[in-house]
């Protein structure tokens, strides 16, 4: 490995709710004494980014004026760049790209162009806590399609579901995570090609998320739901950002690729109503140097790291946590462990799973607002010691003590 996924970074005083937000409002509760904090929550991650980064960002503090801007054709072309060499995706036309404040920013901004507030919109269940909250706050109603597990334990749409709840709701506008979190599916071309023929069908304009397509497992490749037909280009509204992938949250630096003409106009003039849709300059440094040949290195490492942790993690949980079951992600770094049969056996709630871990510092997070009903989300964006340090206190203080 040329870069450093192995030191434990210190994170504490430094701006990290991952470890500082531990003990207070909906995060993890602190451990007893004796027991350090392992981050295993909120979706970022505990290795240094690529070293270019925070170098362009000091490069660019080191000038001392920081005035309104536009964003520079590096910026750009950074970003067409990138989908061409990491998605195939040939020569997205400037204009296509927008720069979203978030991307759940974005989520609203087209959901204001394709339904209004109390119409119903289709979203996957389980679903990442942060749609339900957006989506609840501005006011729509969600209409969940159930993913299942198919008899080889992987996540599958369930496509008749999906068509008759958008005919029985009127639903015009429906969200793609690709790939899935919580449940780290990477959508085959097929699947994709089925999901979208629904929606053609339909006449649904879709919301693709696709903040996760970099973090890919075991070599599983990306399909930009963009790229499935011609329908799929004009109807879509794709969503992306260097934060997930190189740990940036903190910057907020997303944007959209949206083709469609009418569709574009109008999801730019919802989002600029507010006048908080512009770009941070910092960021946009930071974007340039992460979508870079060495940013390109830096990603493959971080999959192949990921990829390590999370084989090592779903292999330790089959051979000692008996009623633990989960589906091997495809990508992400999050776990969705199902604690159904375990509670079960041991006549405990998920709550109370949950709890033993955190007392022990292993800071995981409750899967029941993601919709798993027994369910914990964990992240393994760790060195690989300490998610091993975090599976061995899980053996001997909670499923094994
Ligand atoms: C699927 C998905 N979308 C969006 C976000 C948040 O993106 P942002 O911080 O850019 O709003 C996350 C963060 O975990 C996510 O998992």
């Amino acid at each position: 490995m040329h870069y450093d996924f192995t030191s434990h970074l210190e994170r504490h005083g430094m701006d990290a709710i991952a470890v500082d937000g531990v003990g207070h409002g909906w995060a993890p509760a602190a451990p007893r004494q004796g027991f350090d904090v392992i981050p295993m929550w909120v979706a970022d991650m505990n290795f240094p980014t690529l070293p270019d980064i925070p170098q362009a960002i000091c490069r660019r503090a080191q000038h001392p004026a920081f005035g309104y801007f536009s964003p520079t054709p590096a910026y750009y072309e950074a970003i067409r760049n990138w989908h061409r060499q990491r998605n195939g995706v040939q020569d997205i036309p400037q204009e296509a790209i927008g720069y979203e404040n978030g991307v759940l920013g974005g989520v609203i901004s087209a959901l204001a162009v394709m339904a209004a507030p109390g119409d119903a919109v289709l979203v996957h269940s389980p679903t990442y806590i942060g749609f339900t909250h957006s989506l609840e706050n501005a006011g729509y109603r969600i209409v969940h399609s159930p993913l299942h597990l198919d008899e080889n334990g992987v996540w599958r749409m369930d496509f008749a579901d999906m068509e008759e709840k958008l005919k029985q709701n009127h639903i015009h506008a429906a969200i793609l995570c690709s790939p899935h979190n919580p449940c780290g599916r990477v959508w085959t071309r097929e699947e994709l090609t089925q999901a979208m023929e629904i929606y053609r069908r339909n006449d649904c304009y879709v919301i693709s998320d696709e903040i996760w397509s970099d973090i890919l497992l075991d070599g599983h490749k990306h399909i930009p739901t963009q790229s499935i037909s011609e329908d799929a280009r004009q109807r879509t509204v794709a969503l992306y950002a260097p934060s997930k992938t190189f740990n940036l949250a903190g910057l907020v630096g997303s944007y959209h690729v949206i083709y469609n003409e009418w569709l574009r106009d109008r999801v730019d003039a919802a989002g600029s109503k507010s006048h908080y849709n512009s770009m941070n300059v910092l960021s946009m440094h930071a974007l340039v140097a992460a979508y870079s040949e060495n940013g390109m290195q830096w990603v493959d490492e971080l999959c192949q790291v990921l990829s390590e942790n999370v084989r090592y993690a779903c292999e330790h949980i089959a051979a000692h946590y008996p009623g633990v079951t989960l589906a091997h992600p495809e990508g992400t770094y999050m776990l969705f462990l199902d604690c159904s049969e375990w509670c079960k056996a041991h006549n405990c709630t998920v709550e109370d799973v949950m709890r033993a871990g955190w007392d022990v510092g292993v800071a995981w997070q409750d899967g029941r607002p993601f919709h798993g009903p027994c369910s914990i989300r964990m992240n393994l964006a760790l060195p690989l010691d300490r998610v091993q340090e975090a599976f061995a206190r899980l053996d001997q203080y909670v499923f094994n003590a």
